[in-house]
């Protein structure tokens, strides 16, 4: 049956140019900063992201895509960006060669939730991971550079949230709390939450169910001397950056690589309010078989910050339509296009299969702004008639100066 599966999209025109206009704006922008394109696959084993997303997320647990192939391997569609990458950095041996890597992706993401506005199975994502520094000052270039992405693409209301999650010093003696305290209320917890008392507590101050009820009676976190100095040094480089930003203690993020800063862009008031999430990962590329390599990252969803933006009008482009009158003026008219375009000039036409009449109706349709007719009067005199379909009105055009005469209307 030729049926769409639910949560995936077909994408038409001028939403397909919205995309692409994003993606515009988000190369130009890593330009600035020196990101270099990564592109990774769309498939990987299953392992890797149960190793690396976390055997306790949402993603792991119930929304990747696997499938087993002919010889027997348990693969998956890529639910997110950040393990490829780190994988591929770790195989191709970055750390020894040239250990500070500043890669950026464009790429669609697969996660199997509930579609719901700004929620889709297939989405794409434009992320960004620096791998190789510990420095505070990447953080927050990192959530400036994601700033200057949306922004420019016409984002206008939108909540910086950060938060720190702790290191290895200073994270332990919290998870040892999270797990007394749930544990304590256990009976009210949801199933999801009983068993994510003992694999990731922290995602329990995550869940969709359970979050905002333990929250406020939940222990926090007490970071030790280094995570306050990093962190509050991240806050001290954004203010003088001008970058208004809310502390939000509760910011947990749904992965489980993240320690240290973590933040999240939100906007509007609906459930799918995040449009872009990040932080530090410092002990992933060490925990997937690398070196000890700080990191850090973020993803944007680009369906979510065009719902979010206000983008400006675009600027209409001038389109000519190329129309023949008879059969034998079809190659002259095939030529009359091809050299247009050559000229970088946006020409349609080629539907000389249909008579004149039903050439116009579709110049109509298609919006054109000019239509370039040939028949018989025009080819005697060397001409060809030029139609304006705004005004409705038409004059003759010599052959030879076409491009020129043409190139004055656009
Ligand atoms: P994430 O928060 O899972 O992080 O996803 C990043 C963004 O992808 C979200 O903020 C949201 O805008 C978008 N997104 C996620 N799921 C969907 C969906 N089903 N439909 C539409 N958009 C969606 C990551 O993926 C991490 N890899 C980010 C990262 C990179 N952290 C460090 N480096």
């Amino acid at each position: 049956m030729k049926k769409l599966i639910r949560g995936f999209r077909d994408v038409f025109d001028k939403d397909a140019s919205q995309l692409t206009g994003l993606e515009v704006v988000a190369r130009q922008i890593f330009k600035t900063y020196n990101y270099k394109e990564i592109r990774i696959p769309t498939v990987e084993l299953k392992e890797l992201f149960v190793k690396s997303t976390g055997d306790s997320t949402d993603i792991v647990q119930k929304e990747m895509y696997s499938f087993t192939d002919i010889k027997g391997r348990v693969m998956s569609l890529r639910p997110e960006g950040t393990p490829g990458t780190v994988r591929a950095y770790i195989e191709n041996n970055f750390s020894q060669v040239a250990p500070v890597q500043k890669f950026y992706y464009i790429g669609n993401m697969f996660r199997s939730e509930r579609p719901q506005a700004g929620r889709y199975r297939e989405f794409e994502q434009i992320g960004a991971e620096f791998i190789g520094s510990n420095s505070p000052s990447i953080d927050a270039e990192l959530i400036i550079l994601l700033k200057d992405i949306v922004t420019s693409f016409g984002v206008k209301k939108y909540l910086i949230k950060i938060n720190n999650l702790g290191c290895e010093n200073c994270r332990p003696k919290f998870r040892k709390d999270l797990v007394t305290y749930f544990n304590s209320i256990k009976k009210t917890l949801c199933d999801n939450c009983k068993t994510r008392i003992s694999k990731n507590p922290l995602r329990v101050l995550d869940c969709k169910i359970d979050g905002d009820k333990v929250k406020k009676s939940a222990p926090k976190l007490a970071l030790c001397d280094c995570c306050k100095k990093d962190y509050n040094q991240v806050k001290a480089l954004l203010k003088s950056s001008n970058i208004k930003f809310e502390d939000d203690s509760n910011l947990v993020r749904g992965l489980d690589y993240y320690s240290g800063t973590v933040f999240e862009f939100q906007a509007g008031s609906s459930a799918q309010n995040a449009i872009a999430g990040g932080g530090r990962y410092n002990s992933l590329v060490k925990n997937m078989g690398g070196a000890d390599m700080p990191a850090a990252g973020w993803a944007l969803g680009v369906e979510r910050v065009i719902l979010a933006s206000e983008p400006k009008p675009a600027k209409k482009e001038k389109l000519f339509f190329v129309v023949s009158a008879d059969e034998q003026y079809n190659t002259k008219c095939f030529e009359i296009a091809q050299n247009l375009r050559a000229e970088g000039i946006n020409t349609d036409g080629g539907l000389f299969d249909k008579n004149i009449k039903q050439q116009m109706k579709e110049s109509n349709r298609k919006n054109v702004d000019f239509v370039l007719i040939l028949g018989e009067e025009e080819d005697k005199a060397n001409k060809i008639s030029l139609k304006d379909l705004k005004t409705g009105k038409q004059k003759l055009v010599s052959q030879k100066t076409l491009v020129k005469e043409v190139k004055k209307l656009i």
